[in-house]
């Protein structure tokens, strides 16, 4: 793993399926605008890894995922750019299982981070909330809760069948994300404020996160402490967006309320995200799935993938560079070059070159 002054960067490339290839390829090209620009230098290694490598590789018969030696070679790099991950011709979570829980997992990327910000008015579906209203970000739990447990099947196919994947929380797990963000409302200039999101009145295993919230807030007086559970901060997520600073919450939670959070900043059009392991490789993806009935249309939106590139370049060291991509997009949206951040509107490779060309000058 390369230190802050590090400048050249060798990183993978997972386009995987439906728009996710064609989507990151216009991140491709931003980068390299942009580490032009900024004296950078980014070695791409592309990876076939998605669906149809599964297929052709067997399928169910013994069909690739993501094969042990890619995993180690991938180790020893700086970063994933990750594209999506679904497709109808595989059973449903197998591939995803492969390869983005793989990845999560295998690098033990612990915090999944999503930045929800507005950056103008008329791409939020709230009335009266502005960009001032919606500038939030959540630190979801990545590595644990029911996505890593064992789903079970008792009496499969019969009526009595009980089937269960256990809410499983480490203390480890817990305190290592919730010191995250504690640090995270820190360094956040806007309130210095953390909100828990839980549902601990219902999952009383979820009393490991309270008790940890508070023991970990002890070391961060200067911070805050506030909390939610999930029901209502979804709730206040669409009446007063304006309260929301810095939260973490668990992974499944953090899955559901990351979507609700998508909209308010314009849709999964924008939305993109960081599977970080602070100091060590992270992976960096758009948060929208692989939509497969837009695949090689060129007529999906780049530009979640163009901001999962800044995000990995921020967290490379490379802030100015990563504040220049994201200037620039928000820049080209508050001047109507990028019209829209829904699919069909402006072809996928226009606005690539449009946020590519604005970032060079
Ligand atoms: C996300 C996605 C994934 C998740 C799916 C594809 C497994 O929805 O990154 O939010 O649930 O984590
Ligand atoms: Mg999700």
């Amino acid at each position: 793993m390369s230190g802050a002054a590090t400048t050249s960067h060798t990183i993978a490339v997972i386009g995987g399926d439906g728009i996710g290839p064609e989507c990151l390829d216009q991140g491709l090209k931003v980068l390299s605008a942009t580490s032009e620009k900024h004296g950078l230098e980014f070695e791409p290694v592309v990876y076939p890894f998605g669906t149809d490598h599964w297929l052709r590789t067997g399928g169910t018969e013994g069909g690739e995922t993501l094969p042990d030696s890619a995993f180690a070679d991938i180790q020893q790099m700086d970063a994933v750019l990750l594209g999506a991950i679904g497709d109808p011709r595989a059973p449903v979570g197998l591939v995803e299982h492969g390869v983005i829980m793989t990845l999560r997992v295998g690098l033990d990327l612990f915090v999944n981070l999503r930045p929800v910000k507005l950056y103008d008015q008329r791409l939020c579906p709230l009335k009266d909330k502005g960009p001032a209203d919606v500038d939030m970000v959540f630190v979801r739990e990545n590595t644990e809760d029911a996505y890593t447990a064992q789903p079970t099947f008792e009496a499969k196919g019969t009526p009595d069948e009980v089937a269960s994947q256990p809410m499983r929380y480490t203390r480890h797990g817990t305190e290592r994300v919730i010191r995250y963000a504690f640090e995270l409302s820190r360094k956040r200039a806007r309130s210095h404020k953390l909100l828990m999101i839980d549902k601990a009145n219902a999952v009383r295993a979820q009393d490991l996160w309270t008790r940890t919230f508070e023991e970990v807030g002890a070391e961060f007086p200067d911070i805050e402490r506030d909390h939610a559970y999930i029901d209502a901060a979804c709730m206040w997520m669409l009446k007063n967006p304006e309260w929301f600073d810095v939260a973490v919450t668990t992974n499944l939670f953090g899955d559901i309320i990351t979507d609700v959070g998508a909209m308010l900043q314009g849709g999964l059009g924008i939305a993109a995200s960081g599977n970080i392991h602070p100091g060590q490789v992270s992976l960096f993806e758009p948060i929208h799935g692989s939509a497969p009935k837009y695949k090689g249309q060129n007529v999906a939106n780049p530009v979640a993938s163009i901001m999962a590139v800044s995000m990995m370049l921020d967290h490379l060291g490379h802030a100015a560079a990563a504040r220049d991509i994201e200037d620039t997009v928000a820049r080209l949206i508050r001047e109507r070059k990028i019209e829209s951040l829904s699919a069909g509107v402006q072809p996928t490779d226009v606005l690539g070159d449009l946020v590519a060309e604005a970032v060079a000058e």
